[in-house]
């Protein structure tokens, strides 16, 4: 059985250290990446990890997860608020599917309070900055069925 975790990371998250370090803090993606990544591996998990400003390369990856992921855990960025598609995409994945974000959108711009995502993902963790993550895995370790 496949132990891969499929890590999506949307637009604009390639900047992360230098953006809007008040409201996202100042780890880079690299950074999140490597300390999901050596967590998950702890637990016997492997994580494969892309990050695309392109909608596109997003859905291409969820697709390609039916056939090699248990788990899709994605901070979609702004395609939260505004991707159908991606939605779609996602609806088609049987496994475990946490929405991750950094800041609590449901506490900034109303543009941010809809998740086209939320309605067919297991669960949305939001607001935790890093420890976001950290929680996201818990999720998966708690939903992904154990080999034995
Ligand atoms: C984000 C929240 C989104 O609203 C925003 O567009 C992002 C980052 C977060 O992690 O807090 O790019 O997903």
């Amino acid at each position: 059985m496949s132990r891969e975790i499929l890590l999506l990371s949307g637009p604009n998250l390639d900047e992360l250290g230098t953006r809007s370090p008040e409201i996202y803090g100042t780890d880079t993606l690299d950074q999140h990446v490597q300390r999901f990544s050596d967590a998950a591996k702890a637990h016997g998990f492997s994580v494969r990890h892309l990050q695309s400003n392109f909608e596109g390369d997003l859905i291409e990856a969820v697709h390609g997860a039916r056939a090699s992921s248990v788990a899709i855990v994605i901070n979609a960025g702004a395609l939260t608020h505004s991707s159908w598609a991606l939605a779609d995409a996602l609806a088609s994945f049987d496994g475990p599917k946490i929405e991750v974000h950094l800041s609590n959108p449901a506490a900034r711009e109303p543009f941010r309070h809809l998740s086209t995502l939320s309605g067919v993902v297991s669960g949305t963790i939001a607001g935790f900055g890093a420890t976001s993550y950290d929680l996201a895995l818990d999720a998966v370790l708690r939903l992904v069925p154990t080999t034995d």
